[in-house]
């Protein structure tokens, strides 16, 4: 029974506002490894403190995501789910990998670069650079073969990798390495307001994101103030002129599931109005369920948190066994009888 799937971890920072871009580059791909790996998905609080957080808002968003998880239809009897600081390994391993970790590759890392120059120089706090360190341990402790994650994540995957593989030549095989599972282009949804950057989750201009917790009527002010261009034609295009209109259509024909060249069809002839209004509608369409099953497990929150703790539980089982294989190859004496 032991390794018979391959593995995959991923997780969320319960920092912002989870957007359409959360929802259709991850959680929906998430939903369809569910049936063919043995899935770990957590969400990443540790992650989250290495810029200031508010503990209310920190509590509320970590049970929010959490909801978001199982409304996008993960299902916990099949996947593990489950808080990152609810197990301790992670942040034992990560600190162990920290001492692993070379400066010069900590540095490297262009997320750290753009997040510290967002901060005033004194006050980027030491969990930024080392945050690389402690995403390598969530995803080595589960021995994961694939690692589901935007083209964002792909630098903080290479440096899991070389690290993995540095440990492993230096104290013995210990770990996987683990692979990206990079979506296609067209899961990358851009910000509405800024179609050349990645739509984000803690961007703070309005218009900028579609939440998923965001009310219809909410849903069509953002997506009909969305950037366009004068072209007037409604075609994939991957001009960075015409990106608005590009991610308008890559937003439709992800919920649609239509091939280019029917939608092309389909909106034939007509404006960049009926392209916004059909969106709504298409994001309406798949966000109302979703809201709905949303509002049912935040209103029940012992539910939510039994789920959480048996998805700490069977992770820690997991965790465990891989963190004190590390240790035992470090050198580490361990506790009698462990
Ligand atoms: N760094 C990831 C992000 O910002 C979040 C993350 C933390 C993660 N640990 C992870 C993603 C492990 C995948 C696997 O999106």
């Amino acid at each position: 029974m032991e390794q018979s799937k391959k593995r995959v971890l991923s997780g969320i920072q319960p920092s912002g506002n989870l957007t359409i871009g959360n929802y259709l580059g991850a959680l929906r791909q998430w939903v369809v490894e569910q049936d063919s790996y043995e899935c770990y998905f957590c969400i990443v609080d540790m992650h989250a403190i290495t810029v200031q957080q508010d503990p209310g808002s920190l509590r509320a968003k970590t049970r929010e995501v959490a909801a978001l998880y199982l409304a996008s239809g993960l299902d916990p009897e099949r996947v593990t789910i489950f808080v990152q600081s609810h197990v301790p390994a992670h942040a034992e391993l990560g600190w162990i990998l920290i001492c692993q970790s070379p400066l010069g590759w900590l540095y490297r890392m262009t997320q750290f670069k753009d997040k510290a120059a967002k901060q005033q120089q004194d006050s980027v706090g030491a969990g930024l650079l080392n945050y690389p360190a402690l995403m390598a341990a969530d995803i080595l402790l589960y021995q994961a073969h694939a690692v589901p994650v935007g083209d964002d994540q792909r630098q903080h995957l290479e440096f899991t990798r070389d690290l993995a593989q540095r440990f492993n030549a230096l104290y013995g095989d210990t770990f996987i390495i683990p692979e990206a599972m990079i979506p296609k282009a067209g899961a990358r949804i851009m910000g509405l307001d800024n179609p050349t950057a990645k739509m984000s989750k803690s961007e703070a201009s309005e218009y900028h994101a579609v939440y998923m917790l965001d009310a219809p009527n909410m849903v069509k002010k953002k997506v009909m103030r969305a950037v366009t261009d004068s072209f007037g034609e409604i075609r994939f295009s991957s001009e960075p002129e015409r990106a608005g209109v590009n991610n308008l259509l890559t937003i439709y024909q992800a919920l649609t599931n239509q091939s280019n060249a029917d939608i092309e069809e389909h909106f034939a002839g007509k404006g960049y109005g009926d392209l916004k209004k059909a969106v709504v509608e298409q994001i309406n369409n798949r966000l109302q369920p979703l809201q709905e099953k949303y509002n049912r497990y935040i209103n029940e929150p012992g539910y939510l948190d039994q789920i959480l703790a048996n998805g700490a539980e069977r992770a820690s089982v997991v965790a465990e066994k891989t963190l004190r294989l590390a240790k035992e190859r470090m050198g580490f004496v361990l506790p009698n009888g462990k």
